[in-house]
């Protein structure tokens, strides 16, 4: 025999498969882009079983060259596509590619099937020995693992080149000062710095999440079988080294339906995207002409049909919207697994488009916000009139009344009351004469006006993790330090830690 049968499951069947249920559980459509990984995965399992005695050394040799080529295939239909685009590195829309492919083999079932096929062709029956030992149960569950793992990297290589941008940012941006906010209400003044370091601490906190989740992730299914273990003694040592694995997993029925690396990955991305989604919500108000805090950069920026003055925010708004797809792929894993009995089931092909749709995401996401981070140029006059109304030096002046020994509940209740005072006359603080304070509590005195100029009330937050110019400094150079050493080690977690 020297094809394959028609399906990789025939032989106790006698009706032929409804035309349309046939085309609808296939999942070719959509797995094709895990070819890379079943070439790796597949090569690797020939190595093992050359390993067990099934392969010769030539037929190994025949059989890993058959591999590469088929994987090859790929390339060169990303390339016959890419040559005919103008840009090729966004543009060339990943499903072109894959319509190319799957149009090309009509009756694969899904990848494994398709890498059969290919494989058959190109080395002719031989190839039919490539699925001793094996399940697609365990294939499917390796080549997910491998995709997650690769695309864990990408992002955190994108994630990096965001923090990089936002900490430029922070440095060109000096001591600029602008209102920090709880309630949308003018709270408190704070360094610019201070801001964008705030999302530098949750963008290392993403990183280190993928990043913990990729070590508990990176085991070898292969020699699982389909349920109950290879029924081969293969080393399994051997494809998982070849795959770049820390060690084969541990039980094969777990190992065949366990899909948490893929709950975590959508997971770590979801929480990425409630942090982006938020920095891109700042960046929206705050180009509103209401805040006036930063002008959108044009080259990121789009126009309207019919009101010809507006520039709008598009990238951050499509930004903020995608954010909900992360989210959205979360919730179909997280529902998809409960309930399901142990081990594989076919639901579990319904796990791989929201992980390929969440990598793709994040992936374009991280593919302009960095140059757009770069692009920001912000309006620092502007921040720091707003920092100057509004009563942001509320706090210092309630401080400073402590520091004259009146205790806090009672010093709040006194700048409360010329807080009240000043909003009569329709002043700020530092507007109200020594007297006009005096009427609200003696221990004013002439020493006052410098505690509540803008610069105290930055510095008075003289502590770890606060906002005093010293304070931002230390903590944008201990920031700097971190993403040195990730540039070096990029798989270490390196967040930030108490010590700044
Ligand atoms: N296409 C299948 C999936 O994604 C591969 C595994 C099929 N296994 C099976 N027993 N039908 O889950």
């Amino acid at each position: 025999m020297s094809n394959p049968p028609a399906k990789m499951w025939s032989g106790r069947f006698r009706e032929p498969l409804d035309r349309t249920f046939e085309q609808w559980q296939r999942s070719f459509p959509f797995d094709w882009r895990l070819l890379p990984q079943e070439i790796a995965a597949s090569s690797a399992h020939a190595r093992m079983i050359a390993a067990a005695g099934i392969l010769t050394t030539p037929e190994l040799e025949i059989m890993l060259r058959g591999l590469s080529a088929v994987g090859a295939q790929a390339e060169a239909w990303s390339h016959r596509i890419s040559v005919s685009s103008p840009e090729p590195e966004y543009s060339v829309s990943t499903q072109q590619i894959g319509a190319a492919l799957v149009a090309s083999a009509p009756q694969a079932e899904d990848i494994h099937h398709f890498v059969e096929l290919q494989l058959t062709q190109q080395i002719g029956p031989l190839a039919l020995k490539l699925h001793t030992g094996r399940s697609r149960n365990e294939q499917i569950a390796t080549d997910m693992r491998l995709f997650v793992r690769q695309s864990i990297d990408s992002t955190v290589r994108g994630l990096d080149q965001w923090i990089a941008a936002l900490l430029s940012l922070a440095e060109s941006v000096g001591t600029a000062v602008m209102p920090s906010y709880t309630h949308l209400q003018r709270a408190e003044p704070v360094l610019v710095a201070h801001w964008l370091l705030a999302y530098v601490s949750m963008v290392e906190r993403d990183r280190s999440r993928l990043l913990d989740a990729r070590r508990r992730m990176n085991l070898c299914p292969l020699g699982s079988g389909a349920v109950a273990g290879a029924t081969l003694a293969l080393d399994r040592a051997i494809a998982a080294a070849e795959l770049g694995f820390d060690a084969p997993t541990t039980n094969s029925m777990d190992a065949t339906s366990d899909r948490d690396f893929a709950i975590e990955f959508t997971h770590c991305l979801s929480t990425l995207g409630l942090h982006i989604s938020r920095f891109a919500e700042e960046l929206i108000l705050y180009s509103t002409t209401e805040f006036g805090f930063l002008d959108l950069p044009e080259r990121f920026s789009t126009g309207s049909s019919a009101m010809p003055q507006k520039k709008n925010p598009d990238l951050t708004e499509l930004i903020r919207g995608k954010c909900a797809r992360l989210s959205g792929a979360a919730a179909t894993l997280t529902t998809l697994v409960k309930g399901l009995p142990l081990a594989y089931n076919k639901d579990l092909q319904e796990g791989q488009e929201p992980v390929f749709d969440a990598a793709d995401t994040i992936s374009g996401i991280l593919s302009v916000l960095p140059s757009f981070t770069s692009a920001l140029r912000l309006r620092l006059e502007k921040m720091n009139l707003a920092a100057q109304s509004g009563y942001l030096n509320a706090m210092a002046a309630a401080t400073y009344l402590t520091h004259k020994g009146i205790p806090f509940r009672k010093a709040h209740e006194i700048i409360g009351n010329a807080v009240r005072f000043a909003l009569e006359l329709g002043v700020e603080l530092n507007a109200l004469s020594l007297p006009d304070l005096q009427q609200f509590s003696p221990q004013f005195d002439e020493d006052f006006f410098p505690a509540i100029s803008l610069q105290a009330a930055v510095d008075c937050h003289d502590v770890l993790g606060g906002t005093a110019t010293h304070r931002v400094q230390q903590a944008l150079s201990a920031a700097r330090e971190r993403a040195a050493i990730r540039a070096r080690a990029p798989h270490t977690p390196s967040a930030e830690t108490a010590h700044g």
